[in-house]
């Protein structure tokens, strides 16, 4: 377990908190494998009737931690060998709801992770994005199909190309949030929503789930996104945006060929 993801069971709701806060909780492969074990857990354990994902500082998450996509794009290691392959079969594959309480920022799999999510409430003034164009990579957890299906074609590929982000209001508006609320008040609110969960009929609402979703067909679209993502990532546009990230620059793609 790592030390930046802390789980805790209480009242049938499991609580998963990334707690990173001073990188913005920029997400390791050591918190992807503790987020997998938390998930694989949420899904074995009969006590577990719900899960909160919530996040400690001012950010939900500023996405896969780029120091580690540095690491393994210089690396011979295969794609799927990382743990964020098994934390997204396990999102893939959670049939107990999973709630999110979402401050801030919530970008890349920061965001990609909320369309796994059947309940989301986000501040009114967070701020979403997929800025994987910014970084030259490609999009992942399935988001090349959830996001536009939930929010349409255009809206989904301008996110995706111009990696602009959209605040807590309009991911309401657009249907990708259940609330849209003060800041002050998306713990609150999300966690109350987490517990009216907890107390439902729990195989009707693992049967819904299943029912509203294909784990198997979302799996399988999550590794053909990850061939291209994993090309990406070890091409020279993306090792040029990984240094300009990490050297506070912009990054030049004028000779990408
Ligand atoms: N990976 C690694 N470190 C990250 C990170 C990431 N994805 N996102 C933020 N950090 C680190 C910063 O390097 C900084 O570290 P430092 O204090 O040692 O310099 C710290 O977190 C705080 O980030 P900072 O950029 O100073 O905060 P900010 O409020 O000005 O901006 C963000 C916040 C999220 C907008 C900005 O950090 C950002 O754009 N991060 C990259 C997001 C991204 O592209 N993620 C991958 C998507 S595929």
């Amino acid at each position: 377990m790592s030390d930046n993801i802390r789980t805790t069971l209480e009242g049938g709701v499991l609580t998963v908190t990334l707690d990173r806060p001073d990188k913005k909780n920029a997400i390791t492969q050591a918190m992807y494998a503790a987020l997998s074990e938390a998930m694989e857990r949420a899904r074995a354990d009969d006590a577990v009737r719900a899960v909160l994902l919530r996040a400690e500082g001012d950010s939900f998450s500023a996405g896969n931690d780029i120091g580690d996509f540095i690491a393994i794009g210089s690396q011979t290691e295969q794609p799927f060998d990382m743990a964020v392959f098994r934390y997204l079969k396990a999102l893939a594959e959670l049939d107990k709801p999973l709630i999110a309480a979402v401050k801030g920022r919530a970008v890349g799999i920061g965001l990609t992770m909320l369309l796994h999510c059947d309940l989301v409430v986000v501040a009114d003034d967070a701020l979403l994005s997929v800025p994987f164009v910014n970084l030259a990579l490609a999009p992942e957890a399935a988001s090349s199909l959830l996001l536009p299906a939930a929010i349409g074609h255009q809206r989904a590929f301008e996110l995706f190309a111009l990696g602009e982000a959209i605040d807590g209001r309009t991911a309401l508006a657009w249907g990708l949030a259940n609330r849209a609320v003060p800041t002050d008040q998306v713990e609150t609110t999300a966690a109350e929503l987490a517990s009216r969960i907890a107390a439902r009929a729990p195989n009707s609402i693992r049967k819904t789930k299943r029912l509203m979703r294909d784990a198997e067909a979302l799996w399988a679209l999550m590794q053909r996104e990850g061939e291209a993502f994993g090309s990406q990532m070890k091409s020279p546009e993306a090792m040029e945006a990984f240094m300009a990230f990490t050297q506070k620059r912009a990054p030049d793609f004028s000779k990408a060929g």
